[in-house]
């Protein structure tokens, strides 16, 4: 898709589902966002979409419950997916959370890539090791976007890249994608990489 024919900035929350029933109707496109909880999914999503506050974005982890979906333009939709790795879940909302994903990730026909977000400060968490895993298992587009760069310095951003594409078994067919919703680095690339997904 070209960058022009999308006004990026006519988004709003679609609506928002559990489960297969209540996903919207439609063919258009989707990019979902996965990624740990607190890791920075709805900032990154803020940051495409260039709103403050569309996405809620919390300091408390684990408070986006429902698959989230947000209308761009009328063509195409970003969807915010819970977060992992909360530690104080029970295991049964754990479990519940799988079955939700599972359901969307896997037998969504609208899907069209993955965007996978980790924190470039730090290696990769089993949990994303695994999220990776199972996106190259179901051979969805992934993209890998490793934000909070503003965190360490510039001079330190190819160590930690390297560090994580190794702990991912990285599939260099795959885009990464340094970024941070603080200083917008990375903006031009993820838009372009999601586009091209398109
Ligand atoms: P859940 O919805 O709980 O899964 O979290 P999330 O992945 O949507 O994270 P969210 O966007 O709410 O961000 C979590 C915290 O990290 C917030 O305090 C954000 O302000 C902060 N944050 C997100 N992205 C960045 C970034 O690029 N740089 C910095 N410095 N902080 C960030
Ligand atoms: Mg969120």
């Amino acid at each position: 898709m070209e960058e022009q024919v999308l006004n990026t900035h006519n988004a709003d929350l679609q609506l928002s589902a559990a489960n297969r029933s209540h996903y919207p109707d439609d063919d258009l496109p989707e990019i979902a966002l996965a990624g740990r909880s607190n890791v920075g999914k709805s900032s990154f999503i803020n940051t495409l979409l260039g709103r403050k506050n569309l996405a809620r974005t919390s300091g408390k982890p684990g408070k986006t419950q429902l698959l989230n979906f947000y209308n761009i333009d009328g063509k195409i939709r970003f969807v915010d997916v819970p977060g992992y790795g909360y530690a104080k879940v029970s295991k049964t909302e754990r479990a519940k959370w799988g079955k939700m994903i599972e359901e969307y990730l896997v037998h969504r026909d609208n899907l069209e890539a993955v965007v996978s977000l980790v924190d470039l400060r730090h290696a990769p968490s089993k949990e994303d090791v695994q999220m990776y895993e199972f996106l190259k298992y179901y051979e969805i587009p992934t993209i890998i976007v490793a934000t909070k760069a503003d965190k360490i310095p510039r001079g330190k951003w190819n160590k930690h890249e390297a560090m994580i594409k190794k702990a991912l078994n990285f599939d260099p067919a795959d885009d990464f994608i340094i970024f941070s919703s603080e200083t917008r680095v990375g903006y031009d690339a993820a838009w372009d990489s999601i586009l091209g997904k398109l």
